[in-house]
C-alpha cells in the first residue's frame, strides 16, 4: 500500500537554504530567508495562528494542475489514437464541495463511492450525468439517489445488485430511462505494493472475477454479468471497469489490465454483438512520499497505455473504445501538507545504543490514519524556523493512547526541536482527512486551501460541541 517501507533509511528533515522545498511537498512549498516555509505565499506561522493546528493545508494551484495536466495528457495520448477520454476524480481520495468544484472547473467528472460523497458533488453543482456511482454493497436508497441524479454511470459490483437496479428502474414506470452501466470486473492483475501480477482468482470483495470456475460452463462471472447487463432492458452497458489498486509506481500493470479487458470486450461482442463503448481502467497513480521516491509519470503512463491499447485493440480487430480513468490520490496527495504543533520531546535510548528522540504532535493517527494501518511512510521538517544544522533520528508520534499512534517512523529533524515548533508532514492530501476519525474524542482538524498568498477554509475544525452534538446523554 505505502511508498517506502517503516525502516528505510530516515529522509533528512532539513532543507539546506531558502527555497522551494521540492518533492515531496506541493509545488508552492517554499522555506524563506527567514527559515519559516510559505506555501502558495502563505506564511505556515501566520495560517497557525490562524486557524490552530493540527491543519491540512491545500495548495490549490498545485492541485488543479495535476488534475489539469493528468486530463491533458491522456486526452493527448489517446487522441493520437483516436479515442476519447473522460478523467473522473476518485472523490474517495478526499472530497469536499470546493474540491469537486475545482475537479468539474478543470474538466474532470467526478467518481463516488457512496450516497455521501455523491452529495457532496450534487452539492458542488457537478452535473449528474458528469458522476460515477461505485460501491460494492450500494444500499437501495444509493441506487435511488444515483437514479434521481441522472448519474452518467453505476458501475455494478454483483450479479445481484445488476437485477435490484433493474428492478428500481423498472419501478420508476415505463417512461423511465434506462440506467447506464459499466461492469466492475477482477482481472488478475494486482498493483501497488501487493503481489505484482497474479493469475489467481482473486480472493477479495470487489468485481466480478474473468476467470473460469470449475464446473461453471465455461462462462465467468465477469461474462454472466455484462451478458446480463446486455439483455435487461432497463439498462444501457456502457462499459467494462477494472481498478488493479492503488498508490501504483510502476506502469506495466495497467497495460496488462488493459488488455485483458479489452480482449473480454471483443469476446463479448463475438458472445452478443455488442461492442461496448467505454473502457475504465481505474486510478491508482502513484506519488511520492519521500524524499527520493519517484512517482508514477502522467505522461509517460498516457503514452505507455495508449499504445497498449492501440496495439490490442489491433491484434483483436475491435475499434478503440472510449477510456476513462479514476485518479484520487495524484490529484490531491501532493498538494497537502498537515502542520502540527510540537508539544513533548522524549529521547528514549534503544537497546543498539542509538538514542531515537520522540516528538509529539497535537495531532496523530486521527488524522492520518495511514502509518498505523498500512505502515505508510511519510516525511517531516520543521517549518516556523529551519533550526540547527545539527540533527537526531526522531520519531514523530500523536497524542492518543496507543503506541501506534506513529505519524513518522523515522526522520532526522534538528537537535533543538522544541515544544511549540511547527512542524510539518509531506503528502497528506489524499486518505488523510477523508480517514479521519474521532478517536479519543479529538475533534477533526481543518482544510485550509491556501493561494496566491491567501486562505479558505474549505472545512472547517470539528469542535467538541460538534462531536458532544451526537452524544444523546
Ligand atoms: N477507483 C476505484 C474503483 C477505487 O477503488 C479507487 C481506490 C480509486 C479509483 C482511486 O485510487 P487512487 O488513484 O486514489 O489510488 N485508503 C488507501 C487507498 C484505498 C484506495 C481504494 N480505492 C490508502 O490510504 O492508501
Amino acid at each position: 500500500m505505502s511508498a517506502g517501507a517503516p525502516g528505510a533509511a530516515p529522509g533528512h528533515g532539513l532543507h539546506a537554504g531558502p527555497g522551494p522545498l521540492g518533492l515531496p511537498w506541493s509545488t508552492g512549498a517554499v522555506r524563506g530567508e527567514d527559515g519559516a516555509v510559505r506555501v502558495a505565499g502563505v506564511d505556515l506561522r501566520a495560517l497557525a495562528d490562524e486557524h490552530g493546528t493540527p491543519a491540512y493545508v491545500l495548495d490549490e494551484a498545485d492541485s488543479r494542475d495535476r488534475a489539469r495536466t493528468l486530463r491533458a495528457a491522456l486526452t493527448e495520448a489517446f487522441g493520437a489514437i483516436g479515442a476519447g477520454v473522460d478523467v473522473y476524480y476518485a472523490g474517495k481520495a478526499f472530497l469536499s464541495v470546493a474540491v469537486a468544484r475545482w475537479a468539474h472547473e478543470e474538466g474532470l467528472r467526478v467518481d463516488t463511492a457512496t450516497g455521501g460523497e455523491l452529495a457532496v458533488a450534487l452539492r458542488a453543482g457537478v452535473p449528474g450525468e458528469h458522476l460515477g456511482l461505485h460501491g460494492n454493497n450500494k444500499s437501495d436508497s444509493e441506487i435511488e439517489r444515483a437514479l434521481d441524479a441522472g448519474v452518467g454511470r453505476i458501475i455494478v459490483d454483483s450479479l445481484g445488485e445488476i437485477d435490484r437496479l433493474a428492478a428500481a428502474v423498472r419501478a420508476r414506470g415505463t417512461d423511465a430511462p434506462s440506467a447506464p452501466v459499466m461492469v466492475r470486473v477482477t482481472t488478475g492483475v494486482h498493483a501497488g505494493g501487493h503481489e505484482y501480477i497474479s493469475t489467481a482468482h482473486e480472493d477479495q470483495k470487489f468485481g466480478l472475477s474473468i476467470a473460469v470456475p470449475a464446473g461453471a460452463g465455461g462462462v465467468s462471472p465477469a461474462m454472466t454479468a455484462l451478458e446480463r447487463v446486455h439483455a435487461a432492458p432497463e439498462l444501457r452497458l456502457l462499459g467494462i471497469h477494472s481498478h488493479i489498486g492503488s498508490q501504483i509506481l510502476d506502469p506495466a500493470g495497467f497495460a496488462v489490465a488493459a488488455r485483458t479487458v479489452l480482449g473480454l470486450r471483443a469476446e463479448l461482442a463475438a458472445r452478443t454483438g455488442h461492442l461496448v463503448p467505454e473502457v475504465d481502467l481505474g486510478g491508482g497513480f502513484g506519488i511520492a512520499y519521500l524524499p527520493g521516491d519517484v512517482p508514477l509519470d502522467h505522461q509517460r503512463i498516457a503514452t505507455d497505455l495508449a499504445s497498449a491499447v492501440d496495439a490490442a485493440c489491433a491484434a483483436l480487430g475491435t475499434p478503440v473504445p472510449r477510456l476513462s480513468f479514476e485518479p484520487g490520490r495524484t490529484i490531491v496527495g501532493p498538494s497537502a501538507l498537515t502542520v502540527y504543533t510540537v508539544g513533548t520531546v522524549k529521547p528514549v535510548a534503544l537497546d543498539d545504543g542509538r538514542v531515537r528522540t520522540y516528538v509529539s504532535v497535537d495531532g496523530g493517527m486521527s488524522d492520518n490514519l495511514r502509518p498505523a494501518l498500512y505502515g505508510a511512510a511519510y516525511h517531516a521538517t520543521l517549518v516556523s524556523r529551519t533550526g540547527s544544522p545539527d540533527t537526531m533520528l526522531a520519531r514523530v508520534v500523536g497524542k492518543h493512547c496507543e503506541s501506534g499512534d506513529i505519524v513518522v517512523h523515522e526522520v532526522q529533524l534538528p537537535v533543538d526541536t522544541a515544544p511549540g515548533d511547527l512542524l510539518a508532514v509531506a503528502a497528506t492530501g489524499a486518505y488523510g482527512r477523508s480517514m479521519a476519525s474521532n478517536y479519543n474524542h479529538v475533534p477533526r482538524p481543518p482544510v485550509v486551501a491556501v493561494r496566491e498568498g491567501g486562505t479558505r477554509v474549505l472545512i472547517r475544525r470539528e469542535t467538541e460541541d460538534d462531536v458532544l452534538a451526537l452524544d444523546l446523554g
